[in-house]
């Protein structure tokens, strides 16, 4: 009998922390043992010139989800998921979404049910709360919490989404007793909707005005406001989509004052610009997403921050909205940027995109790369070490990169539903050729192998931020905050 149920044989083997060549060996779905020169598996992957690295952990994508204006997304948990899987991705962390007047039982578990039919990753959720009542906060928080959802995304912006701030301080409090972990949209809601007014009075009508409506200052305000929130209550929180110069600059600030404060980037701050939108017609509709890409700037901003570790977490905020009446185009030929989904696909491009521009260019190492697309995420949300590592313990989820596989991104070749990339016609060098989960090939040079369903639920620990929120409490705001929740 061979000592491994599979041999990924002879590559360059990338984590967080090292680099080295040896053979990965997989038992029980399970990493067994990393060294060169593993005795015979009872199958084998030829991995010689290939790096082994962590498949991807995509922590912020939206799928079948129905936003607050009643559009539902594009994408199911089959079709988002097999994406995800053909960018090397084998965990995604989508949303389970509260509305106003929902239940947050009834809300998690149709999501999960629905997961678990479709899904061809391994899938955890974070779940979105527009409705914090004190069922929610001192009921629902702590039930998810025991039922493995350890994070939630709260908004500042969107009529039927955003919480005032007391009501910000309310989760941020709830949160932190039941060791959950807030991610935040930070957009100064009045600031947007008063720009967007006065363009639209003005004739403005075109997807371009988006951006001008979803100001930088506006996103820099509202992330300087809830950092200031959580430094009140000294309690972490995760600021998403951090798109460029103004709010890092916010983000940076909060970090030097001893704020817990944590940050993520996407693909569309650093490949896209606001002038991407800008095209005839509607047809920019398909470049926008909240908050908006921004300038060359900005994109070298979010490059150094990625860098320097004040931002963290690279996810793909993948939001696929048709370009038709089911999505982008409500009021089809009519429909003005105020009116079209947010939202932009990038599941599947997401971790080749950042290979080719970051590894491939030099600005990244490899180990960030692994650690910005995967390790980050998994001690982030309290998935690690299961996920997010090679180690031996950690599930055998692989992905083989071929460093020097060129590939033009086009959406014939994308797996999700959106039926355009924004990334359309650009080619990046380095590809995931075989893409595992717990040991299963799921993608093996471009064809699927796994079946609709096999994904499995993925149940969150305590996030890291949170586990480490404890140890700071000896100080002013500790006394403060003891003296308004004892
Ligand atoms: O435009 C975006 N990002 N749409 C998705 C929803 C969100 O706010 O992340
Ligand atoms: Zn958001
Ligand atoms: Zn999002």
């Amino acid at each position: 009998m061979a000592d491994f149920d599979l041999v990924v044989r002879g590559g360059t083997v990338v984590t967080a922390e090292r680099t080295l060549q040896a053979d990965v060996g997989v038992r029980g779905g399970k990493v067994a043992e990393v060294r060169a020169g593993l005795p015979a598996g009872a199958t084998e992957i030829d991995a010689r010139g290939k790096l082994v690295m962590p498949g991807g952990i995509d922590s912020h994508c939206h799928v079948e989800q129905r936003s607050s204006s009643g559009v539902m997304c594009a994408d199911d948990f089959y079709s988002a998921s097999v994406a995800a899987a053909f960018g090397g991705t084998t965990t995604i962390m989508p949303f389970a979404a509260q509305h106003r007047g929902d239940s947050i039982p009834a809300v998690v578990d149709d999501y999960a049910k629905r997961a678990a039919e479709k899904a061809v990753v391994d899938y955890a959720f974070h779940l979105i709360v527009s409705d914090p009542t004190p069922q929610a906060l001192q009921e629902d928080l702590p039930a998810m919490v025991k039922r493995g959802i350890t994070s939630l995304k709260i908004y500042t912006t969107y009529e039927l989404l955003r919480l005032k701030d007391d009501e910000v301080l309310d989760v941020l409090l709830a949160a932190d007793r039941e060791r959950a972990l807030v991610m935040v949209h930070a957009e100064n809601h009045e600031v947007i909707q008063w720009i967007a007014r006065r363009l639209l009075e003005r004739g403005h009508k075109a997807p371009k005005f988006h951006a001008t409506s979803h100001h930088p200052i506006a996103e820099a305000e509202a992330t300087h406001r809830v950092i200031s929130l959580t430094r009140l209550l000294d309690v972490p929180a995760l600021i998403v989509h951090v798109s460029g110069i103004e709010a890092i600059e916010a983000i940076r600030a909060g970090q030097k004052l001893g704020a817990s404060i944590h940050a993520e980037s996407c693909p569309q701050y650093l490949f896209l610009t606001a002038d991407d939108a800008d095209k005839p017609g509607l047809e920019g509709a398909k470049w926008c997403c909240s908050p908006p890409p921004r300038d060359a700037r900005s994109q070298e901003a979010v490059w150094q921050a990625l860098k320097d570790g004040t931002i963290g977490i690279y996810s793909s905020d993948h939001a696929p909205y048709r370009f038709d009446a089911t999505g982008k185009l409500p009021h089809g030929e009519a429909t003005t940027f105020k009116e079209m989904a947010n939202g932009v696909p990038g599941i599947q491009a997401r971790m080749p995109l950042l290979f080719s521009e970051g590894v491939g260019k030099g600005r990244i190492t490899p180990n960030e790369f692994v650690a910005l697309t995967a390790t980050n995420h998994a001690r982030m949300y309290g998935i690690a070490p299961r996920k997010g590592t090679l180690d031996p313990g950690a599930d055998a989820d692989i992905a083989v990169w071929d460093p020097q596989r060129e590939v033009t991104l086009s959406a014939s070749m994308m797996k999700d539903n959106a039926g355009y990339t924004p990334y359309e016609g650009r080619t990046v060098k380095g590809w995931p050729v075989q893409v595992l989960v717990r040991g299963q090939l799921v993608v093996d040079d471009g064809r699927l192998l796994a079946a609709r369903g096999s994904g499995r639920f993925i149940p969150c620990g305590t996030p890291a931020p949170v586990a480490r929120a404890g140890e700071r409490r000896d100080n002013a705001a500790g006394a403060f905050r003891r003296l308004i929740d004892s």
